[in-house]
C-alpha cells in the first residue's frame, strides 16, 4: 500500500498539483478528507481524526461502566467514529480504525457480557497487526441491560444486527478509504463475542472468511439461567451457611489435592476437568465446625454448584461448572449476590418487570427465557446450519479455558460434541475441515489463569506480548488457515511470569485439537516438549 500511495502522489503531482497537495500528500491528509458519513445512509460522524502512533487516546464520552477510559495506539491510523441507525429507535456507535500500513485484511471485534462496550484494546491489537479493524457498542452503552427494557430493536442489535451492520459498513468504508478491495475478512471475540462469531457463521455465512470464537456464550438463554441459578444456591453473603471467599480458597486447595495430580503434574492446572469428580464430602467437618471444613449444608451447596442445571423432568438445561475455577468464581457467581447480567436479562427482556426478584429463580424461569429466545439469540447451530459457511470456505476456531469461572467449558464440549456426532453420520463433512476446537487448560474466562493462556486472543498486555505467528497466536492461526490452507493442529500457549511480558516466560504448553488432551511424557513440565497431545 505504501508503494501505491507514493505512486498516486507522484502521478498527481504532475497532473493535478492542487489535488495532490490537498488529497494525496500524506496518509494524514487522506484521512482528514475521508467523509464516511456520506456513504452510510443516515449515519452521523462523531469523530474523524488522524492518530499518530504512540497516542494515548481518551474516550471522555464512553460509558464509565465500560471501564475503558483510554487506549494507547501503536501505529499511525485514521480513526472513524459514526452513529449508524439500525431502526427508528436504535443505533450503533461504531468505531473503524484504518492503519496506514495495511495488509489488506479486515477484522471485526466482538463484545462481552450483556454489554455495549467497544473493545478498544482489540481495535489497537488488530491495527498493530495490520488489519483495518472495527467494532461497535452492540447497540447500547455500558454494562447493564436497562436499555433493553421495552425496546426489542436494541435486543435485536444485541442478538446479531449490530455486528452485521458493522460488517456491511466496514466492508464498504474500507474499500472506499483504501481505494482497493480487502483481501480477507476476520472476526475475533470471546464470551458473548464468541457467541456473536458463531451466530454470524450461521446467519451471515459470507461476512467472515475466518472466525475466532472464544469461550462462546452459546445456548445463550440457558447460560443466562445457569448463571442465575447460583444465587438461590449460595444465598446472600450474609446468610448463615454462606461460603466465604476464604473458604472457597480452601475448597480450591482440596480440588487441586483431589484432581491436579491426575495429569501427572501438580502445577495448579487441571488438564482435563472431565476426569475430576470432586468429592465435597471429603471436606465435611469431623466434629466441631472450623474455618477449614464444610458443614453438611455447605457440602450440599458445593455439590449443587458442581451439578448440571436440570428441569423438573431431570432433563439437562445447562451443564455443570467445571471444578478448578473457584478462586475466580467467588468474584461473581459464588459472591452471594445476584449475577447482574442474568438479573437484567430477566427483568428487562424476559419479563419486562424491573422488580423481578433474582432470589426466586427456579428452572421454570429458564423455560420462560428459552421459549422467548428473542431474535434467536440462543445460538446453537447444527452442522447443517453451518454448511453455507463451510461451503463459502469459511474457517472457524473456538477455544475455551479449562478453569473458566463464567461459562463452564463443559458447555462448549457439549456443543462441539453435538457437531462431531452429526459429522460422524455425514460422510460428506469432516468438522475439522472448517471448524476446530482447542481446550486451554488453566485459562480462566477468556484470559488469565495458571495455564499457558496467552494465545493472541485479545489485545492489551500481556495478551499481545507474543509474536503474530500461527504457532503461538490463534488469530494468526486462522489467517494461515484461510489464506494458506494450513489448519492448526495445536496452539502453543504462553504464561508469562506474573503475567508480565518483561519478566519472561514461566511456561509454554501446546493446546491440543479437541478431543485430544495434553499428556505429560516426562521432563521439565514448563516446556512444551514435556507434553504430547493424545
Ligand atoms: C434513513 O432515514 C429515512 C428518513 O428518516 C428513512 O426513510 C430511511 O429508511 C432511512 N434509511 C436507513 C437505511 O436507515
Ligand atoms: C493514558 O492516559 C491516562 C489518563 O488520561 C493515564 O491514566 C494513563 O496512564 C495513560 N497511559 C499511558 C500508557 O500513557
Ligand atoms: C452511546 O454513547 C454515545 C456517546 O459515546 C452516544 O453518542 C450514543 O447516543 C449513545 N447510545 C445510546 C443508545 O444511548
Ligand atoms: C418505527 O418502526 C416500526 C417498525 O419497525 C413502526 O411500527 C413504528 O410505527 C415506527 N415508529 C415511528 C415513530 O416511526
Ligand atoms: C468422598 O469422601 C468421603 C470422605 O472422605 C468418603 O467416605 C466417600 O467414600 C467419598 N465418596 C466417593 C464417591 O469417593
Ligand atoms: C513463532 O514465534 C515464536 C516466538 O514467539 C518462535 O519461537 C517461532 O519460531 C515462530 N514460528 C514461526 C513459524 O515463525
Ligand atoms: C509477582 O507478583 C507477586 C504479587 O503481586 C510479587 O510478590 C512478586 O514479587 C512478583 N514476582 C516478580 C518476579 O516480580
Amino acid at each position: 500500500m505504501a508503494f501505491n500511495f507514493l505512486c498516486r502522489c507522484f502521478v498527481a503531482a504532475f497532473l493535478l498539483p492542487f489535488v495532490a497537495a490537498a488529497a494525496a500528500t500524506s496518509f494524514q491528509a487522506r484521512c482528514l478528507l475521508f467523509a464516511p458519513e456520506k456513504y452510510i445512509q443516515n449515519s452521523t460522524l462523531n469523530i474523524l481524526s488522524f492518530v499518530p502512533k504512540g497516542t494515548n487516546l481518551t474516550f471522555p464520552d464512553n460509558d464509565a461502566t465500560c471501564a475503558r477510559p483510554y487506549q494507547v495506539v501503536s501505529v499511525d491510523l485514521c480513526r472513524v467514529a459514526l452513529s449508524i441507525p439500525t431502526s427508528n429507535r436504535s443505533s450503533i456507535t461504531y468505531e473503524l480504525w484504518l492503519p496506514s500500513t495495511w495488509t489488506g485484511r479486515i477484522l471485526a471485534t466482538g463484545n462481552g457480557g450483556i454489554d455495549g462496550c467497544v473493545r478498544y484494546e482489540d481495535l489497537a491489537y488488530g491495527t498493530l497487526n495490520g488489519f483495518a479493524t472495527y467494532g461497535s457498542n452492540n447497540g447500547h452503552n455500558g454494562t447493564t441491560g436497562l436499555s433493553f427494557y421495552r425496546n426489542p430493536d436494541i435486543v435485536q442489535d444485541f442478538a446479531w444486527r449490530a455486528l452485521h451492520t458493522s460488517v456491511t459498513s466496514g466492508k464498504k468504508l474500507i474499500k472506499l478509504f483504501y481505494q482497493q478491495s480487502f483481501r480477507t475478512s476476520y472476526y475475533l471475540g470471546c464470551s458473548l463475542g464468541g457467541r456473536q462469531g458463531i451466530k454470524s457463521s450461521q446467519k451471515f455465512p459470507t461476512d467472515f472468511d475466518g472466525i475466532v470464537a472464544g469461550s462462546p456464550a452459546v445456548d445463550f438463554n440457558n447460560l443466562i439461567s445457569w448463571r442465575a441459578s447460583f444465587f438461590p444456591i449460595t444465598g446472600s453473603s450474609t446468610s448463615t451457611d454462606f461460603i466465604s471467599s476464604a473458604l472457597w480458597s480452601v475448597i480450591h486447595e482440596e480440588v487441586l489435592k483431589q484432581c491436579d495430580g491426575i495429569d501427572g503434574v501438580m502445577d495448579g492446572i487441571i488438564e482435563n476437568p472431565n476426569l475430576c469428580h470432586f468429592n465435597a464430602t471429603a471436606m465435611l467437618c469431623p466434629t466441631s465446625v472450623s474455618s477449614n471444613c464444610l458443614n453438611a449444608v455447605q457440602v450440599g451447596m458445593v455439590e449443587k454448584i458442581f451439578s448440571p442445571l436440570l428441569n423438573g423432568n431431570g432433563d439437562l438445561i445447562y451443564p455443570a461448572m467445571q471444578p478448578g475455577s473457584e478462586l475466580m468464581a467467588v468474584q461473581k457467581l459464588y459472591a452471594g449476590a445476584p449475577f447482574s447480567y442474568s438479573q437484567d436479562w430477566f427483568r428487562y427482556v424476559v419479563y419486562n418487570n424491573p422488580s423481578w426478584d433474582p432470589a426466586t429463580f427456579t428452572y421454570l424461569d429458564s423455560l420462560a427465557a428459552e421459549s422467548l429466545n428473542p431474535f434467536d439469540i440462543r445460538t446453537w447451530p447444527s452442522l447443517s446450519d453451518l454448511r453455507a459457511f463451510r461451503n463459502a470456505n469459511g474457517k472457524m476456531i473456538t477455544f475455551h479455558g479449562g478453569q473458566d469461572n463464567q461459562i463452564t467449558s463443559f458447555n462448549t464440549e457439549r456443543f462441539y460434541d453435538g457437531l462431531l456426532a452429526e459429522a460422524a453420520d455425514d460422510h460428506s463433512c469432516q468438522l475439522d475441515d472448517f471448524y476446530r476446537f482447542f481446550r486451554v487448560p488453566g485459562m480462566f474466562h477468556c484470559s488469565a489463569g495458571p495455564g499457558g493462556w496467552v494465545i493472541g486472543q485479545q489485545g492489551g498486555s500481556p495478551a499481545n506480548g507474543i509474536a503474530f505467528n500461527s504457532s503461538v497466536n490463534v488469530l494468526a492461526a486462522v489467517v494461515n488457515w484461510v489464506e494458506n490452507g494450513v489448519a492448526p493442529k495445536s496452539i502453543l500457549g504462553t504464561k508469562f511470569v506474573n503475567d508480565t511480558v518483561s519478566l519472561g516466560i514461566e511456561l509454554q504448553r501446546n493446546h491440543c485439537l479437541y478431543p485430544l488432551t495434553s499428556t505429560y511424557i516426562g521432563g521439565d513440565s514448563t516446556l512444551p516438549s514435556s507434553w504430547s497431545c493424545s
